[in-house]
């Protein structure tokens, strides 16, 4: 019998199961999806936590802690996994097209040095020198060096793995609800029947408010916020850093696919790819590079981000004893996916919440949001 049961078979999931594995717990993952779908696999996998402009100074400080985590965390799991999941430290350039929005970039670079970046303003010469597919009329950029990004796909088959080295047991289900008395989880009930299980961590994402059988005053306030994305088969090594326009962003990978994203769309669960998702996206990419014009696009798709009131996750145990969560991550569910494995793992194992206060599972729904990150002076 598992000691843990996770609900949700994302980076949150596995990162959670796998961080239980390591320290000698028996877990099962239950999944409607294959594991490692959903937002994990839609997602850029970007690492940055200075350009993503949090919204307060708690998570950034979780963001930044889990940044810092990242290349001891993907070498772990390729270790136990033989999968590198491509943990690439080029840094991001924030490209401005007219002075206008180059006077504004400053003061957002100032904003980014105060949260901890590495923030250098470059000029048209320097930038286009790094990036020569970028726009020649542009006016300048923003660069931030320490932020990276990770092949999301990859880190969810790496992880996958690496949970299955570690005796992990995944179950594939059509339903799932969570079975529980008036104090404490007695286990989960799927088509197959019930698993008695003391232990049972919602990391369903998009889903996580949705589970059945979860009573009232312990349901989260997450929701779907759909994210559309495309991919451009360019050379390998054609573009390096990741470039932001705007809420746009361009992320090369290794293997020459260019990733444009993402669209920032509430229509509940769904997760088409929209004519007027793809005109938005491709409209920002050939403004910032118009040399994109002449490639392919080789790949659509979208995915749900877990959007919460507060734009913080909930990590943590709840009033329902054996009930604990750790879901909402919204933009951040790749970068947060180990500090979140490693915050819940203690909780579960050693009952240590030290650090959870301000992504209490308990905290009302609208949030503190005192100490602001991202306020522009
Ligand atoms: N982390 C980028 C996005 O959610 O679009």
């Amino acid at each position: 019998m598992a000691d843990v049961a996770v609900v949700g078979a994302g980076l949150i999931g596995l990162g959670v199961a796998y961080e239980l594995a390591k320290r000698d717990v028996a877990v099962t993952v239950f999944d409607r999806d294959e594991p490692a779908r959903a937002a994990s696999w839609a997602g850029a996998g970007m690492l940055a936590p200075f350009s993503e402009e949090l919204p307060d100074a708690a998570m950034l400080a979780l963001c930044r802690e889990s940044l810092a985590m990242y290349p001891v965390f993907v070498e772990d799991v390729r270790e136990r996994s033989g999968v590198d999941a491509r943990l690439r430290r080029d840094g991001t350039l924030h490209i401005a097209l007219d002075d206008a929005r180059l006077a504004d970039l400053a003061v957002h670079a100032e904003m980014y040095r105060r949260n901890g970046g590495e923030v250098t303003m470059l000029g048209r010469g320097d930038v286009l020198a790094r990036e020569p597919l970028l726009a020649k009329d542009l006016a300048g950029a923003v660069f931030v060096a320490n932020e990276a990004q990770v092949d999301n796909r990859r880190l969810g088959r790496a992880l996958l793995a690496a949970c299955e080295s570690l005796g992990v047991r995944f179950k594939r289900v059509a339903d799932i609800a969570l079975d529980c008395d008036a104090r404490r989880v007695r286990g989960l009930r799927t088509q197959h029947g019930f698993t008695p299980v003391g232990t049972v961590v919602n990391a369903a994402g998009a889903w996580a408010g949705e589970l059945d059988g979860v009573p009232d005053d312990v349901r989260i306030p997450v929701r779907p916020v759909a994210g559309e994305m495309l991919a451009i088969a360019l050379p390998r090594k054609a573009m390096r850093a990741l470039v932001w326009l705007g809420h746009r962003y361009l992320v090369p990978r290794d293997d020459g696919r260019l990733l444009v994203g993402a669209t920032a769309v509430e229509r509940d669960f769904d997760a088409r790819v929209t004519t007027a998702g793809l005109h938005d996206l491709l409209d920002a990419a050939l403004a910032v590079a118009p040399a994109l014009a002449g490639f392919a696009v080789v790949e659509t798709w979208a995915g749900l981000r877990p959007g919460t009131p507060d734009g913080r996750p909930y990590l943590g145990a709840t009033a329902l004893e054996g009930y604990v969560v750790a879901a909402g991550h919204f933009r951040n569910g790749i970068l947060l996916a180990p500090i979140t494995a490693r915050l819940i793992a203690d909780l579960v194992v050693d009952g240590r919440d030290a650090a959870l206060g301000p992504f209490a599972a308990t905290r009302t729904a609208a949030g503190p949001r005192s100490m602001v990150a991202n306020e522009i002076a």
